[in-house]
């Protein structure tokens, strides 16, 4: 084959070695428009894997790089005059241009031709020569702006800027240095990639660029700027600019997140950076440039599959390695980007934060990297908590709601059981309740408890409006209470247009075949073509409403519970007030987000004050209804949260959702933690994350990163009552409370998952 390829960065030479290794007969031409010797960056950082990948495919060239490697363990966090150092993050580094002397070198070695200073336009006639034309050419590709519409591309350009400079001053760890001026704050990200030589990135918010007139400064003044800003940290030495030789007024960018539906077009073939792009701070852009041309270059050389398949082959692999990576990025661009959320932190929280950032590196890995720092995170957390001395997993750990004293963190969501007649929750319910309290989360949910029969999602539901409900609910609490640390929290809501449907199990939000009740709502919005047209509230109907509301949270002290959650979230009553995706209103309680709330803070603010001072409430709301700037966002979520804080709530429970037909949820592990950590360090209220949290690490990475201050667990609770002791034993942690009858139990586990995880430690070995 002929091959061209555009651009003769880490992407393009490698191609080019890994399509001659594979067959000397190709003929491979790389076309760089800068002169030998001249790039863009300074160093860049690697994972062994990568090292390994390299390995297989040309253990030369790679030997050659991993000789030349920078190694260093360590991480420091610089902020508010500490450094708080962590160590076992094994990381290899090496300078840009080394990198590509190396690869350059190989690629003339194996054949390819390289031509400098040559500038390609992607319509040049002379392409149609070649067989193949690779665009190689980087995260601004001229070939990809080309044919734009033929690739697909989605390009999210993010709000901090930065510039990549480099110095002389040698870091002996991988270094964030957060430092405060007038403007705000300014940060860098600092590491060794020679014996003589460090990166040094800088980046802050577009207004402290401003605000630092870097918007104004030339790069000399700038960078001299910046040396001031840092000067602590530099030690005399100077930071230098390789960029001067680009193009355009400033060295400062902002990173353009690119993504491409389809990678290639005709004989245009997109490799790297300019298919992808993943933020420098999670310094994968070259592993992926490279992995890409191993890639590309197997599947062309596997004369069987025929062009077609192999450029969909191509594709298909190596844009899930990237969107894993780009989910991990867009994590870690997003830290840097609310970074103002966390300063509140102490130093040590600070950098646990900043470590576990991506979430691809949660509170297990960092034991494993550095065991006595995170065992100071974890006594840290405990001493916060009220406990001195003890190192333990966060989970374990106690909370306090005014007079209730929790045992540890996680609680069991509140889930509907549908098993429940006339309201009043039965022998299901008994063992339900019961056996999750034997499990030993530290609090458990009702599920919706409805405030009226008319109130109810579905028949089956649990009720909270008459005499009998009140025995039958306390003969629960009182077993609760009498056999485990376990405190118990009444949900209490109203179905609202969503009300008057099947069990669940027999159909989700569909109306029953006969017996339907009126419903009502905000709005006459029907949630869907099938449910029935709400009536619109009347100002009676929501005094009707509150004061069922408050009759309900009076029988709820009586029947024994500990706690009072509002239901304000998933679409039902209170929560058709508040999202606008349901309310049509135009009198005081529709329109902007204040009269939206109007009504859902008047009810909370009635059952509180029915509420005695000692008990907590919380309320459950939906931080995101998943429609965009249509619907309630994020950052509408956090004035929700300060509006109920203000009327008592002692206790946010972040949910999202359930509020459209039309929404358009993005699931995945902990997909609604985001939320919780922007309420609780926005609104600095508690929170409660919820929403595919199944295993105790994500528990612990969650807590102990300031993320949420109560972790709820639903789904993995319905599989396994004892998830919180099972978790215990898991950990090795003694100090939970079991009950005495299973005590011989809770010891077997506990052996038993110690020594597997012995043999698996043996096996690694
Ligand atoms: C601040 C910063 C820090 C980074 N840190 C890291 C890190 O630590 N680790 C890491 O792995 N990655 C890092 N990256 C990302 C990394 O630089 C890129 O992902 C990687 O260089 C991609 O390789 P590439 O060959 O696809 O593109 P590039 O390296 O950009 O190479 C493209 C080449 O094409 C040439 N070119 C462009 N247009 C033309 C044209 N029309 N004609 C001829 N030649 C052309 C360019 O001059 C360039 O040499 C960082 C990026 C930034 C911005
Ligand atoms: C069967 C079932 C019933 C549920 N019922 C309720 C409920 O009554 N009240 C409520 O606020 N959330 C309810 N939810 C939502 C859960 O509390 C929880 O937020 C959701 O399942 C996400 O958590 P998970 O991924 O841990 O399951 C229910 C969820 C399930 C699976």
């Amino acid at each position: 084959m002929k091959i061209a390829c555009i651009g003769g960065g880490p992407a393009g030479l490698y191609f080019a070695i890994s399509m001659k290794l594979r067959d000397p007969a190709h003929e491979v031409h790389v076309f760089e428009r800068n002169p030998r010797g001249v790039t863009f960056g300074w160093g860049v950082v690697f994972s062994d894997q990568t090292v390994e990948n390299l390995m297989a495919n040309d253990p030369k060239s790679a030997r050659t790089i991993a000789d030349e490697f920078a190694h260093w363990d360590d991480i420091d966090v610089h902020i508010r005059g500490e450094c708080i150092r962590s160590s076992g993050h094994g990381f290899i580094g090496i300078g840009r241009m080394r990198l590509l002397e190396i690869l350059q070198d190989r690629a003339a070695e194996l054949g390819a031709v390289l031509s400098f200073e040559s500038e390609c336009d992607p319509d040049d006639p002379k392409w149609a020569e070649y067989d193949l034309v690779i665009a190689s050419d980087g995260i601004n590709s001229r070939v990809r702006d080309r044919f734009a519409d033929a690739f697909g591309v989605d390009v999210d350009q993010r709000a901090n800027r930065f510039v990549w400079l480099g110095t002389s001053k040698v870091f002996d760890a991988f270094t964030f240095a957060f430092e405060e001026t007038d403007a705000g704050w300014v940060w860098a990200h600092a590491y060794r990639f020679a014996p003589d030589c460090s990166t040094f990135i800088v980046e802050c918010s577009e207004q402290t660029w401003r605000g630092l007139g870097f918007d104004t400064l030339d790069q000399a003044d700038a960078i001299a700027r910046c040396e001031t800003i840092f000067a602590k940290y530099l030690d005399g030495h100077a930071l230098i600019s390789n960029a001067a030789h680009l193009p355009g007024p400033a060295v400062w960018l902002n990173f353009r997140r690119i993504k491409c539906e389809r990678w290639s077009h005709g004989k245009f073939i997109l490799l790297g950076d300019a298919a992808h792009s993943a933020h420098f701070s999670i310094g994968s852009g070259t592993k992926l440039a490279l992995e890409d041309a191993i890639k590309l270059a197997d599947v062309l050389n596997r004369p069987a599959l025929g062009q077609e398949a192999a450029l969909f082959e191509y594709h298909a692999e190596r844009s899930l390695e990237v969107l894993k990576l780009q989910n991990s990025a867009r994590n870690s661009t997003e830290w840097f980007e609310t970074l103002e959320r966390y300063l509140h932190f102490e130093p040590l929280q600070f950098a646990y934060s900043l470590l576990t950032r991506s979430q691809r590196i949660s509170h297990e890995n960092l034991r494993l990297r550095d065991k006595d720092w995170l065992e100071g995170v974890e006594r840290w957390f405990w001493e916060r908590a009220g406990v001195t001395g003890k190192t333990a997993a966060p989970m374990f750990a106690p909370f306090r709601l005014r007079e209730m004293s929790l045992e540890n963190r996680i609680t069991v969501s509140p889930m509907a059981m549908y098993s429940a007649v006339d309201g009043t929750p039965g022998d299901f319910h008994f063992v339900h309740l019961a056996e999750r309290a034997l499990g030993g989360a530290g609090l458990v949910f009702t599920e919706m408890t409805c405030v009226s029969p008319e109130g109810r999602i579905s028949p089956g539901c649990t009720g909270m409006w008459a005499p009998g409900h009140v025995d039958a609910w306390r003969r629960i609490t009182g077993f609760v209470h009498a056999n485990s640390r376990a405190k118990i929290c009444l949900q209490l809501g109203h179905s609202g247009g969503k009300g008057s449907t099947k069990l669940g199990w027999e159909g989700n939000d569909v109306p029953l075949d006969d017996g339907n009740w009126p419903v009502m709502a905000a709005s006459d919005v029907q949630w869907s073509p099938v449910n029935q047209r709400p009536k619109a509230m009347t100002r009676a109907d929501m005094d009707m409403v509150r004061e069922q509301f408050v009759a309900a949270v009076r029988m709820g002290e009586e029947a024994g519970f500990d706690m009072v959650e509002l239901h304000a979230a998933h679409g039902y009553l209170l929560s058709s007030f508040i999202t606008p995706l349901q309310n049509r209103r135009s009198d005081d309680y529709g329109g902007s987000l204040d009269n939206r709330l109007r009504y859902p803070l008047e009810v909370f603010a009635a059952m509180r004050a029915a509420l005695p001072p000692h008990m907590p409430m919380s309320v459950r709301i939906s931080a995101n209804d998943w429609a965009g700037d249509d619907g309630v966002t994020p950052d509408d979520a956090v004035a929700i949260a300060e509006a109920f804080a203000r009327q008592g709530a002692d206790l946010i429970d972040v949910s999202a959702g359930q509020t459209s037909t039309d929404a358009r949820p993005v699931y995945g592990r902990m997909f609604q933690t985001p939320f919780s950590d922007k309420l609780r360090n926005e609104a600095r209220v508690a929170t409660m994350a919820v929403g595919n949290i199944y295993e105790p690490d994500h528990a612990n990475s969650i807590l102990a990163a300031g993320r949420a201050d109560l972790v709820a667990l639903g789904r993995p609770h319905l599989i396994d009552p004892m998830w919180t002791l099972r978790a215990a034993a898991a950990l090795d942690y003694r100090d939970i409370h079991v009950p005495p009858q299973y005590l011989n139990g809770q010891a077997q586990l506990a052996r038993n998952l110690k020594r597997e995880a012995e043999a698996a430690a043996a096996l690694r070995v």
